[in-house]
């Protein structure tokens, strides 16, 4: 007579038989960057979170490491003025997004910076890649990705995140990277990244919603898991130091299934409206905001994921310090 409620009896034994553990290990804090000193401002689809200029991310960072995370992305908030067709800016060492990586790593060469590779922050078209005729152009996108990576592994920076789905990146940037010597530079990819409408407050926080039509022809139709096979193939054959499922609570089997077949670590992106939901739930009093925010991760964890992209990376942190 098996009765499995013996193992829950008592927290004790929860404890020993507890089979995932979250910890502030598992954690990368995405950032948002803005240009300029001293400004702040909440994005307002996501409570909690902020933009925030060069002097108080640094502090962030500081107050971050303190607390033991160690991993952060940092995105930058571009205004309209410096947008065009082929995200000009995004390789311009002058930009002040290049500019302050250098002095992040400068600062605390110990903490891991991941920076995005997209041209969407900077493209006027407000797409991923350079758009022609209403087409995204895959091959001659390439090009621009490689000249921000470029720029990108040159400020310091350790790990680079094509985020842009276009095909052959992989292999693309780390062609780039080696032949100029950074070798050194880690690639996470956004391998089995959906169209996903999970997005919206990231692209509130950016300003960075697409100014026509959708992402449909480059990101993954959420409908597709043999696909996300084919994808992480291609990456790791390419090269990919980091797999990335995105987003990551409605995609637990991806992550499960790429974790199973791959042997390198997966990563899954908590997107924004993950952390919106919960938010929005919270303060409504629907559900209880640190309940079901440790519970997302410890499920994002179980089902396979070496490492958690979060907003919630700082209130979780604060969290589990607590529990000990
Ligand atoms: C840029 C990018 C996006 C996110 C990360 N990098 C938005 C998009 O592809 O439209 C979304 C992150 C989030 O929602 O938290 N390519």
């Amino acid at each position: 007579m098996r009765r499995p409620r013996r193992n829950r009896a008592s927290s004790a034994i929860r404890d020993l038989a507890q089979e995932t553990i979250l910890t502030t290990n598992d954690f990368i804090f995405p950032l948002f960057l803005l240009e300029g000193k001293n400004k702040k401002s909440e994005v307002e689809s996501m409570p909690g979170i902020f933009r925030l200029s060069e002097d108080l991310i640094l502090k962030e960072i500081e107050a971050c490491l303190k607390m033991g995370i160690k991993g952060f992305d940092v995105f930058p908030v571009v205004d309209e003025k410096y947008k065009d067709k082929t995200a000009t800016r995004s390789y311009d060492p002058d930009f002040f997004y290049l500019k302050t990586l250098t002095k992040i790593k400068k600062e605390f060469p110990e903490a891991l910076i991941i920076t995005d590779v997209a041209m969407d922050p900077y493209s006027s078209d407000g797409h991923d890649g350079i758009v022609e005729d209403g087409q995204i152009l895959n091959d001659e996108t390439l090009d621009i990705l490689g000249q921000m990576a470029l720029a990108q592994a040159e400020s310091g920076i350790d790990m680079i995140g094509p985020s842009d789905m276009m095909d052959f990146r992989v292999g693309y940037l780390r062609n780039v990277l080696d032949e100029q010597g950074y070798t050194n530079t880690g690639i996470m990819s956004y391998t089995a990244k959906y169209a996903s409408a999970f997005y919206g407050p990231f692209r509130d926080a950016l300003d960075s919603a697409p100014k026509f039509g959708d992402k449909k022809t480059y990101q993954m139709n959420p409908a597709n898991s043999d696909e996300a096979m084919i994808e992480a193939e291609l990456d790791f054959n390419e090269g990919a130091d980091v797999l990335m499922v995105k987003p990551a609570l409605a995609y637990l089997d991806i992550i499960q299934r790429l974790k199973a077949n791959f042997n390198i670590p997966i990563a899954a992106y908590n997107v924004s409206g993950e952390y919106a939901m919960i938010k929005a739930a919270g303060e409504k009093g629907w559900l209880d905001t640190d309940k079901a925010m440790m519970e997302s991760l410890l499920s994002i964890k179980r089902a396979g994921a070496d490492m958690i992209l979060t907003y919630f990376a700082k209130e979780a942190a604060a969290h589990l310090a607590l529990q000990r």
